[in-house]
């Protein structure tokens, strides 16, 4: 096994946490992946293990207190963190009262709880050795609030607020949060919630590899908030100019079931 202090990728199974995994392990850093599909876990570790990098596995539902309590035992056992990536999220989308209970209170747990409590339980021994750092995926739609996709939206903004604040209170003390705002990726998250509305059909749609060199360029260089691509990053900028009630109007327009989306009366109500 190796010395070196061991990245933690959650999400690892598919998508942009296997392309995380495999960039750590190309870094040189041993790597915990986890997620719940062991198989999944298995096939991309596999792979990356025929380079002669350092890959372990952890099968864990980040749903559970269980799955988390899991995480931290593994994490405290390997010795030194230097890099936890809370990557692992779900979505639901479509009308609110369509939607599972059970399955939207799994995305606020695996999204927003269990990105804190691994925070929370791994960023004091970073910050006893003044060093290493934590990269939460985030979502352009954490920048306002998104009818239609208004519990995925919500998670995400509390992804972003944290990671921002967590930040400003840890400059100086050697451990760098850094919170990644992709936009539509090509991977698994839509499986089972679909691409949302007519934002789906026109929004530009990264590779999970893009997002996760844009992501540890940030990391490298000490960003605090990395929104991936252009088109993003304009329409995070265009955000924080438009009035709340213009916004929420636009993103119900861009984020409804297209068959919705052309039944909306349209009100802007304040
Ligand atoms: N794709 C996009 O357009 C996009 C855009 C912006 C932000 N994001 C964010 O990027 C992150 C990665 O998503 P992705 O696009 O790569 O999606 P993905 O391909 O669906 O991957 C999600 C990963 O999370 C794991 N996961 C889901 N539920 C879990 C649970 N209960 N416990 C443990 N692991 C769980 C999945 O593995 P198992 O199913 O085996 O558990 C999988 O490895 C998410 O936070 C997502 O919200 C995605």
């Amino acid at each position: 096994m190796s010395s070196r202090t061991w990245a933690i990728v959650t999400g690892a199974a598919g998508g942009m946490g296997a392309a995380f995994t495999r960039a750590l392990a190309k870094r040189g850093y041993p790597v915990l992946a986890v997620a719940r599909s062991a198989e999944s876990l298995a096939t991309v570790a596999n792979e990356i293990r025929k380079s002669g990098a350092f890959v372990e596995t952890l099968a864990a539902d980040l749903a559970s207190a269980a799955g988390v309590a899991a995480v931290v035992e593994k994490a405290h056992s390997l010795g030194d963190i230097e890099l936890l990536v809370n990557n692992a999220g779900l979505s639901t989308s479509g009308h609110f009262l369509e939607q599972s209970p059970d399955r939207e209170i799994q995305s606020i747990r695996v999204n927003v709880e269990a990105l804190y409590t691994l925070t929370r339980r791994i960023v004091p021994g970073m910050v006893e050795r003044k060093h290493g750092g934590i990269l939460n995926i985030a979502s352009i739609v954490a920048f306002q609030a998104v009818p239609y996709w208004t519990t995925y939206a919500a998670t995400k903004a509390f992804v972003l607020a944290f990671g921002e604040g967590l930040s400003y209170e840890l400059r100086g003390s050697g451990v760098r949060v850094v919170t990644v705002c992709p936009g539509f990726t090509r991977t698994g998250l839509y499986a089972d919630s679909g691409v949302p509305g007519l934002a789906g059909r026109f929004l530009p749609f990264a590779t999970p590899e893009e997002v996760v060199r844009a992501a540890l360029a940030a990391y490298d260089s000490g960003r605090v908030v990395r929104v991936v691509g252009l088109a993003n990053r304009a329409l995070a900028f265009s955000s924080a100019l438009t009035p709340r009630f213009i916004l929420r109007w636009l993103m119900a327009r861009m984020f409804a079931p297209i068959a919705a989306a052309r039944s909306q009366p349209g009100s802007m109500r304040r």
